[in-house]
Protein backbone atom coordinates (compact mmCIF):
# COMPACT_ATOMS: atom_id res chain seq x y z
CA UNK A 1 0.00 0.00 0.00
CA UNK A 2 1.17 3.90 -0.89
CA UNK A 3 0.71 4.60 2.91
CA UNK A 4 3.49 2.09 4.31
CA UNK A 5 5.93 3.01 1.11
CA UNK A 6 9.23 4.60 3.06
CA UNK A 7 8.38 8.16 3.00
CA UNK A 8 10.51 10.85 1.67
CA UNK A 9 13.06 12.77 4.24
CA UNK A 10 12.36 16.51 4.58
CA UNK A 11 13.74 17.34 1.38
CA UNK A 12 14.05 21.40 2.15
CA UNK A 13 15.28 21.42 6.14
CA UNK A 14 12.01 22.47 6.83
CA UNK A 15 12.01 22.50 10.87
CA UNK A 16 10.67 19.28 12.33
CA UNK A 17 10.47 20.28 15.64
CA UNK A 18 6.77 19.92 17.43
CA UNK A 19 4.54 23.04 17.04
CA UNK A 20 2.53 24.67 19.85
CA UNK A 21 0.97 27.73 17.92
CA UNK A 22 -0.37 28.39 14.41
CA UNK A 23 -1.87 30.77 12.13
CA UNK A 24 -5.10 29.59 10.26
CA UNK A 25 -7.27 31.51 7.78
CA UNK A 26 -10.77 31.54 9.25
CA UNK A 27 -13.83 31.95 8.11
CA UNK A 28 -17.03 32.88 10.88
CA UNK A 29 -19.85 32.09 8.61
CA UNK A 30 -20.41 30.87 4.92
CA UNK A 31 -21.57 33.96 2.60
CA UNK A 32 -18.32 36.45 1.68
CA UNK A 33 -14.74 36.11 1.27
CA UNK A 34 -14.47 38.98 3.03
CA UNK A 35 -15.60 37.37 6.26
CA UNK A 36 -11.94 35.74 5.94
CA UNK A 37 -9.94 36.32 9.30
CA UNK A 38 -5.82 35.52 9.88
CA UNK A 39 -5.77 34.35 13.66
CA UNK A 40 -3.10 32.80 15.80
CA UNK A 41 -4.11 30.27 17.92
CA UNK A 42 -2.57 27.31 20.50
CA UNK A 43 -2.00 23.77 18.61
CA UNK A 44 -2.58 20.90 20.86
CA UNK A 45 -0.53 17.76 20.30
CA UNK A 46 -1.59 15.15 18.11
CA UNK A 47 -3.99 12.48 19.64
CA UNK A 48 -4.09 9.35 19.08
CA UNK A 49 -4.50 8.38 15.38
CA UNK A 50 -3.38 11.97 14.51
CA UNK A 51 -0.16 13.64 13.28
CA UNK A 52 1.02 16.79 13.21
CA UNK A 53 2.17 18.84 9.82
CA UNK A 54 4.21 21.79 9.96
CA UNK A 55 2.58 22.83 6.49
CA UNK A 56 5.04 24.48 3.82
CA UNK A 57 2.51 24.96 0.42
CA UNK A 58 -1.26 24.87 0.63
CA UNK A 59 -3.58 23.81 -2.56
CA UNK A 60 -5.93 26.04 -3.23
CA UNK A 61 -8.89 25.19 -4.58
CA UNK A 62 -12.15 26.19 -6.80
CA UNK A 63 -13.85 24.31 -4.17
CA UNK A 64 -12.79 26.66 -1.25
CA UNK A 65 -14.04 30.06 -3.07
CA UNK A 66 -17.49 27.90 -3.11
CA UNK A 67 -17.88 27.04 0.46
CA UNK A 68 -16.57 30.44 1.67
CA UNK A 69 -19.17 31.93 -0.11
CA UNK A 70 -21.71 29.24 1.09
CA UNK A 71 -22.76 27.80 -2.72
CA UNK A 72 -21.25 24.04 -1.84
CA UNK A 73 -23.43 21.66 -0.43
CA UNK A 74 -20.12 20.15 2.18
CA UNK A 75 -19.48 23.40 3.63
CA UNK A 76 -19.56 23.12 7.59
CA UNK A 77 -22.43 25.26 9.43
CA UNK A 78 -20.84 28.38 12.01
CA UNK A 79 -16.78 29.10 11.53
CA UNK A 80 -14.53 26.86 9.68
CA UNK A 81 -11.26 26.86 8.11
CA UNK A 82 -11.21 26.10 4.30
CA UNK A 83 -8.90 24.12 2.38
CA UNK A 84 -8.39 20.63 1.56
CA UNK A 85 -4.87 19.93 0.52
CA UNK A 86 -1.74 20.66 1.96
CA UNK A 87 2.32 19.26 1.94
CA UNK A 88 5.12 19.73 4.83
CA UNK A 89 6.97 17.91 7.25
CA UNK A 90 5.77 15.95 9.82
CA UNK A 91 6.79 17.28 13.72
CA UNK A 92 5.03 14.96 16.07
CA UNK A 93 2.83 11.96 16.08
CA UNK A 94 0.02 10.66 18.14
CA UNK A 95 0.08 7.81 20.64
CA UNK A 96 1.36 4.62 19.60
CA UNK A 97 2.01 5.73 15.99
CA UNK A 98 4.28 4.15 13.94
CA UNK A 99 3.78 4.40 10.33
CA UNK A 100 4.80 8.14 10.33
CA UNK A 101 7.90 9.63 12.12
CA UNK A 102 8.94 13.86 12.77
CA UNK A 103 10.93 14.55 9.52
CA UNK A 104 8.52 12.55 6.84
CA UNK A 105 7.98 14.90 4.22
CA UNK A 106 3.75 14.53 3.11
CA UNK A 107 1.10 15.44 1.26
CA UNK A 108 -2.49 15.55 3.07
CA UNK A 109 -5.82 15.60 2.66
CA UNK A 110 -8.04 17.52 5.23
CA UNK A 111 -12.21 17.79 5.20
CA UNK A 112 -11.74 21.31 5.50
CA UNK A 113 -8.74 23.16 7.71
CA UNK A 114 -6.20 22.82 4.99
CA UNK A 115 -5.52 26.83 4.98
CA UNK A 116 -3.32 26.67 8.31
CA UNK A 117 0.50 26.81 8.64
CA UNK A 118 0.56 23.80 10.98
CA UNK A 119 -2.18 21.09 11.49
CA UNK A 120 -3.09 17.30 13.64
CA UNK A 121 -4.14 15.12 10.74
CA UNK A 122 -5.26 11.94 10.59
CA UNK A 123 -2.79 9.64 9.84
CA UNK A 124 -4.89 7.91 7.52
CA UNK A 125 -5.27 10.78 4.81
CA UNK A 126 -1.59 11.61 4.48
CA UNK A 127 0.91 10.34 1.62
CA UNK A 128 4.85 10.56 1.20
CA UNK A 129 5.85 13.21 -0.69
CA UNK A 130 7.08 11.57 -4.20
CA UNK A 131 10.49 11.64 -4.17
CA UNK A 132 12.31 15.00 -6.15
CA UNK A 133 9.26 16.69 -5.87
CA UNK A 134 9.30 20.00 -3.95
CA UNK A 135 6.34 21.40 -1.22
CA UNK A 136 4.97 23.41 -4.03
CA UNK A 137 3.97 20.77 -5.80
CA UNK A 138 3.42 18.20 -3.16
CA UNK A 139 0.54 20.69 -2.08
CA UNK A 140 -0.98 20.82 -5.66
CA UNK A 141 -1.49 17.34 -6.35
CA UNK A 142 -3.52 14.99 -4.33
CA UNK A 143 -7.14 16.74 -4.84
CA UNK A 144 -7.08 18.02 -8.43
CA UNK A 145 -4.95 14.29 -9.65
CA UNK A 146 -7.71 12.22 -7.43
CA UNK A 147 -10.25 13.90 -9.39
CA UNK A 148 -8.98 13.87 -12.34
CA UNK A 149 -8.24 10.12 -12.08
CA UNK A 150 -11.96 9.34 -9.77
CA UNK A 151 -14.14 11.30 -12.62
CA UNK A 152 -12.07 9.96 -15.91
CA UNK A 153 -11.68 6.50 -15.09
CA UNK A 154 -12.98 4.98 -12.19
CA UNK A 155 -16.39 6.74 -13.37
CA UNK A 156 -15.78 7.77 -17.04
CA UNK A 157 -13.91 4.34 -18.30
CA UNK A 158 -11.43 6.88 -20.37
CA UNK A 159 -9.34 4.21 -22.39
CA UNK A 160 -7.00 4.50 -25.49
CA UNK A 161 -8.33 6.14 -28.20
CA UNK A 162 -11.29 7.76 -26.73
CA UNK A 163 -12.26 10.87 -27.72
CA UNK A 164 -12.23 12.92 -24.27
CA UNK A 165 -13.78 16.48 -24.30
CA UNK A 166 -12.22 18.11 -21.01
CA UNK A 167 -13.92 21.56 -19.66
CA UNK A 168 -11.59 24.38 -18.08
CA UNK A 169 -9.06 22.39 -19.73
CA UNK A 170 -5.98 24.77 -18.71
CA UNK A 171 -7.27 24.66 -15.11
CA UNK A 172 -5.50 22.73 -11.90
CA UNK A 173 -8.34 19.64 -12.54
CA UNK A 174 -7.74 20.53 -16.18
CA UNK A 175 -4.04 20.08 -16.77
CA UNK A 176 -3.98 16.65 -14.51
CA UNK A 177 -7.06 15.49 -16.88
CA UNK A 178 -4.52 16.16 -19.75
CA UNK A 179 -1.77 14.57 -18.29
CA UNK A 180 -4.12 11.59 -17.29
CA UNK A 181 -5.22 11.23 -20.97
CA UNK A 182 -1.60 11.25 -22.23
CA UNK A 183 -1.21 8.44 -20.04
CA UNK A 184 -4.02 6.66 -21.50
CA UNK A 185 -3.07 7.47 -25.02
CA UNK A 186 -6.99 8.75 -25.04
CA UNK A 187 -7.56 11.79 -27.33
CA UNK A 188 -8.57 14.87 -26.08
CA UNK A 189 -10.82 17.84 -26.66
CA UNK A 190 -10.05 20.41 -24.81
CA UNK A 191 -12.20 23.51 -23.47
CA UNK A 192 -11.44 26.53 -22.25
CA UNK A 193 -12.81 30.10 -21.43
CA UNK A 194 -10.08 32.53 -22.73
CA UNK A 195 -7.60 32.64 -25.52
CA UNK A 196 -4.36 32.91 -23.93
CA UNK A 197 -5.41 30.12 -21.95
CA UNK A 198 -5.87 28.39 -25.35
CA UNK A 199 -2.53 29.54 -26.42
CA UNK A 200 -0.91 28.49 -23.37
CA UNK A 201 -2.42 24.75 -24.24
CA UNK A 202 -0.94 24.94 -27.61
CA UNK A 203 2.33 25.82 -27.23
CA UNK A 204 3.32 24.56 -23.80
CA UNK A 205 1.45 21.54 -24.11
CA UNK A 206 1.56 20.47 -27.28
CA UNK A 207 -2.07 20.06 -28.09
CA UNK A 208 -2.75 20.21 -31.91
CA UNK A 209 -4.83 23.47 -32.80
CA UNK A 210 -7.77 22.37 -33.80
CA UNK A 211 -8.65 20.05 -30.59
CA UNK A 212 -8.09 23.09 -28.29
CA UNK A 213 -11.41 25.42 -28.56
CA UNK A 214 -13.24 28.48 -26.64
CA UNK A 215 -16.47 28.22 -25.01
CA UNK A 216 -17.65 31.26 -27.19
CA UNK A 217 -20.61 31.77 -29.33
CA UNK A 218 -19.30 29.35 -32.14
CA UNK A 219 -18.68 26.77 -29.36
CA UNK A 220 -21.10 24.58 -30.99
CA UNK A 221 -19.70 24.53 -34.15
CA UNK A 222 -16.47 24.34 -32.94
CA UNK A 223 -17.00 21.02 -31.34
CA UNK A 224 -18.09 19.81 -34.67
CA UNK A 225 -15.18 20.79 -36.25
CA UNK A 226 -12.98 18.81 -33.75
CA UNK A 227 -14.88 15.61 -34.04
CA UNK A 228 -14.35 15.84 -37.77
CA UNK A 229 -10.70 16.19 -37.27
CA UNK A 230 -10.20 13.32 -35.57
CA UNK A 231 -13.04 11.73 -38.02
CA UNK A 232 -15.32 10.92 -34.64
CA UNK A 233 -19.17 10.45 -35.31
CA UNK A 234 -19.09 11.48 -30.76
CA UNK A 235 -17.66 12.04 -28.07
CA UNK A 236 -17.32 9.03 -25.50
CA UNK A 237 -16.41 11.16 -22.74
CA UNK A 238 -17.18 14.40 -21.39
CA UNK A 239 -15.55 15.74 -18.17
CA UNK A 240 -17.53 18.75 -17.25
CA UNK A 241 -17.36 21.03 -14.34
CA UNK A 242 -18.68 24.39 -15.87
CA UNK A 243 -22.31 22.78 -16.66
CA UNK A 244 -24.91 25.48 -17.92
CA UNK A 245 -25.10 26.72 -21.50
CA UNK A 246 -21.89 24.58 -22.17
CA UNK A 247 -23.73 21.43 -21.20
CA UNK A 248 -26.33 20.69 -23.77
CA UNK A 249 -23.99 21.16 -27.23
CA UNK A 250 -21.42 18.64 -25.64
CA UNK A 251 -23.87 16.27 -24.26
CA UNK A 252 -26.09 16.15 -27.81
CA UNK A 253 -22.74 15.15 -29.18
CA UNK A 254 -21.52 12.34 -27.03
CA UNK A 255 -21.04 9.13 -28.82
CA UNK A 256 -23.52 6.02 -28.44
CA UNK A 257 -21.95 4.92 -25.49
CA UNK A 258 -20.79 7.59 -23.96
CA UNK A 259 -20.23 9.67 -20.94
CA UNK A 260 -21.17 12.26 -19.15
CA UNK A 261 -19.42 13.29 -16.22
CA UNK A 262 -20.51 16.29 -14.37
CA UNK A 263 -18.78 17.46 -11.34
CA UNK A 264 -18.90 20.90 -10.80
CA UNK A 265 -21.04 24.16 -11.74
CA UNK A 266 -18.30 26.88 -12.28
CA UNK A 267 -20.65 28.75 -14.37
CA UNK A 268 -22.34 29.25 -11.37
CA UNK A 269 -19.25 31.45 -9.70
CA UNK A 270 -19.92 35.41 -9.79
CA UNK A 271 -16.87 37.62 -9.78
CA UNK A 272 -18.20 39.72 -6.60
CA UNK A 273 -16.85 38.62 -2.62
CA UNK A 274 -20.48 37.29 -2.08
CA UNK A 275 -22.87 36.21 -4.33
CA UNK A 276 -25.84 37.88 -6.10
CA UNK A 277 -29.23 36.04 -5.48
CA UNK A 278 -30.81 37.23 -7.94
CA UNK A 279 -28.25 36.12 -10.75
CA UNK A 280 -27.93 33.04 -8.80
CA UNK A 281 -31.59 32.09 -8.78
CA UNK A 282 -31.51 33.14 -12.34
CA UNK A 283 -28.83 30.69 -13.53
CA UNK A 284 -30.28 28.15 -11.59
CA UNK A 285 -33.68 27.93 -12.85
CA UNK A 286 -32.46 28.16 -16.00
CA UNK A 287 -30.04 24.94 -15.87
CA UNK A 288 -30.24 22.32 -18.45
CA UNK A 289 -32.22 19.48 -17.14
CA UNK A 290 -31.82 16.15 -19.83
CA UNK A 291 -34.04 13.69 -20.03
CA UNK A 292 -33.67 10.28 -18.07
CA UNK A 293 -35.79 8.68 -20.05
CA UNK A 294 -34.49 10.16 -23.51
CA UNK A 295 -31.44 9.03 -22.88
CA UNK A 296 -32.76 5.39 -22.96
CA UNK A 297 -33.05 5.59 -26.74
CA UNK A 298 -29.54 6.91 -27.44
CA UNK A 299 -27.58 5.22 -24.95
CA UNK A 300 -25.59 7.68 -23.19
CA UNK A 301 -25.55 8.12 -19.56
CA UNK A 302 -24.81 11.15 -17.02
CA UNK A 303 -23.17 10.69 -14.41
CA UNK A 304 -22.08 12.93 -11.39
CA UNK A 305 -19.58 12.81 -8.16
CA UNK A 306 -17.97 14.97 -5.47
CA UNK A 307 -14.66 13.75 -4.67
CA UNK A 308 -15.26 14.78 -0.83
CA UNK A 309 -17.37 12.11 -0.49
CA UNK A 310 -14.04 9.53 -0.97
CA UNK A 311 -12.71 11.47 2.16
CA UNK A 312 -15.48 9.39 4.29
CA UNK A 313 -14.21 6.27 2.69
CA UNK A 314 -11.14 6.74 4.07
CA UNK A 315 -10.29 3.28 3.39
CA UNK A 316 -10.36 3.25 -0.52
CA UNK A 317 -8.33 6.39 -0.36
CA UNK A 318 -4.99 4.33 -0.34
CA UNK A 319 -5.71 2.48 -3.75
CA UNK A 320 -7.44 5.64 -4.92
CA UNK A 321 -4.00 7.36 -4.69
CA UNK A 322 -1.77 4.61 -5.64
CA UNK A 323 -3.87 4.49 -8.94
CA UNK A 324 -3.52 8.19 -9.27
CA UNK A 325 -0.09 8.44 -8.73
CA UNK A 326 0.78 5.17 -11.35
CA UNK A 327 -1.76 7.36 -13.99
CA UNK A 328 -0.33 10.83 -13.15
CA UNK A 329 3.12 10.32 -12.11
CA UNK A 330 4.40 13.89 -13.41
CA UNK A 331 4.66 16.91 -10.57
CA UNK A 332 1.52 19.36 -11.41
CA UNK A 333 2.17 22.75 -12.94
CA UNK A 334 2.48 25.82 -10.64
CA UNK A 335 0.56 28.79 -12.45
CA UNK A 336 0.53 30.99 -9.12
CA UNK A 337 2.11 31.07 -5.48
CA UNK A 338 1.00 33.33 -3.54
CA UNK A 339 2.57 34.06 0.59
CA UNK A 340 0.43 32.44 3.31
CA UNK A 341 -1.02 35.76 4.22
CA UNK A 342 -2.20 36.66 0.94
CA UNK A 343 -4.58 33.82 0.93
CA UNK A 344 -7.85 35.85 0.14
CA UNK A 345 -6.22 37.75 -2.70
CA UNK A 346 -5.13 34.12 -4.35
CA UNK A 347 -8.79 32.96 -3.67
CA UNK A 348 -9.83 36.11 -5.42
CA UNK A 349 -7.33 35.25 -8.55
CA UNK A 350 -8.67 31.49 -8.71
CA UNK A 351 -12.09 32.65 -8.46
CA UNK A 352 -11.93 35.25 -11.57
CA UNK A 353 -11.18 32.09 -13.70
CA UNK A 354 -7.95 33.47 -15.52
CA UNK A 355 -5.39 31.00 -13.58
CA UNK A 356 -3.93 28.18 -15.34
CA UNK A 357 -2.87 25.32 -13.62
CA UNK A 358 -2.46 24.92 -9.56
CA UNK A 359 -2.23 28.18 -7.17
CA UNK A 360 -0.71 27.63 -3.95
CA UNK A 361 -0.04 29.20 -0.76
CA UNK A 362 3.66 29.14 0.17
CA UNK A 363 3.90 29.06 4.11
N1 LIG B 1 -16.82 17.37 -7.74
C1 LIG B 1 -15.61 17.37 -7.24
O1 LIG B 1 -15.29 16.51 -6.44
C2 LIG B 1 -14.62 18.40 -7.65
C3 LIG B 1 -13.27 18.27 -7.25
C4 LIG B 1 -12.35 19.23 -7.69
C5 LIG B 1 -12.80 20.28 -8.50
N2 LIG B 1 -14.12 20.36 -8.83
C6 LIG B 1 -14.59 21.42 -9.73
O2 LIG B 1 -13.76 21.38 -10.88
C7 LIG B 1 -13.59 22.66 -11.43
C8 LIG B 1 -12.12 22.93 -11.58
O3 LIG B 1 -11.55 23.08 -10.27
P1 LIG B 1 -10.10 23.68 -10.06
O4 LIG B 1 -9.91 23.80 -8.62
O5 LIG B 1 -9.14 22.90 -10.88
O6 LIG B 1 -10.25 25.14 -10.67
P2 LIG B 1 -9.68 25.75 -12.03
O7 LIG B 1 -10.09 24.88 -13.18
O8 LIG B 1 -8.22 26.02 -11.84
O9 LIG B 1 -10.48 27.12 -12.08
C9 LIG B 1 -11.85 27.12 -12.38
C10 LIG B 1 -12.11 27.40 -13.87
O10 LIG B 1 -13.50 27.39 -14.09
C11 LIG B 1 -13.75 28.05 -15.33
N3 LIG B 1 -14.98 28.87 -15.21
C12 LIG B 1 -16.10 28.63 -15.89
N4 LIG B 1 -17.05 29.52 -15.57
C13 LIG B 1 -16.50 30.34 -14.65
C14 LIG B 1 -16.99 31.48 -13.93
N5 LIG B 1 -18.26 31.95 -14.07
N6 LIG B 1 -16.16 32.08 -13.06
C15 LIG B 1 -14.91 31.64 -12.88
N7 LIG B 1 -14.39 30.55 -13.53
C16 LIG B 1 -15.19 29.92 -14.41
C17 LIG B 1 -12.48 28.89 -15.62
O11 LIG B 1 -11.77 28.23 -16.67
P3 LIG B 1 -12.28 28.27 -18.21
O12 LIG B 1 -12.98 29.58 -18.38
O13 LIG B 1 -11.03 28.15 -19.00
O14 LIG B 1 -13.21 27.11 -18.36
C18 LIG B 1 -11.67 28.76 -14.35
O15 LIG B 1 -10.30 28.90 -14.57
C19 LIG B 1 -14.31 23.62 -10.47
O16 LIG B 1 -15.60 23.90 -11.00
C20 LIG B 1 -14.43 22.83 -9.19
O17 LIG B 1 -15.51 23.25 -8.41
C21 LIG B 1 -15.02 19.45 -8.43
Amino acid sequence: MLARMPPARDPASADSRPVATRRVWRIARAGSLSRLRLIEEPLPPPAEGEVQVAVQAVGLNFADVFACLGLYSATPRGAFVPGLESAGVVTAVGPGETRWRPGDAVMVLTRFGGYATALNASRDTLWPMPSGWDYAAAAAYPVQALTAWYGLVALGGARRDAIVLVQSAAGGVGLQALAALRSLGARPVAIVGREEKRRFLIERHGLPPAAVLLRDRHYAASLDAALAHYGAPGFDLVFDAVYGAAFTPAFERLAPEGRYVLYGAAEFMDTGARPNPLRLAWRYLRRPRPDPLAMISVNRGLLAFNLIWLWGEVQRLPAAMRSTLELIPEPPHVGAAFAFDDAPQAMRVLQAGGTTGKVILRC
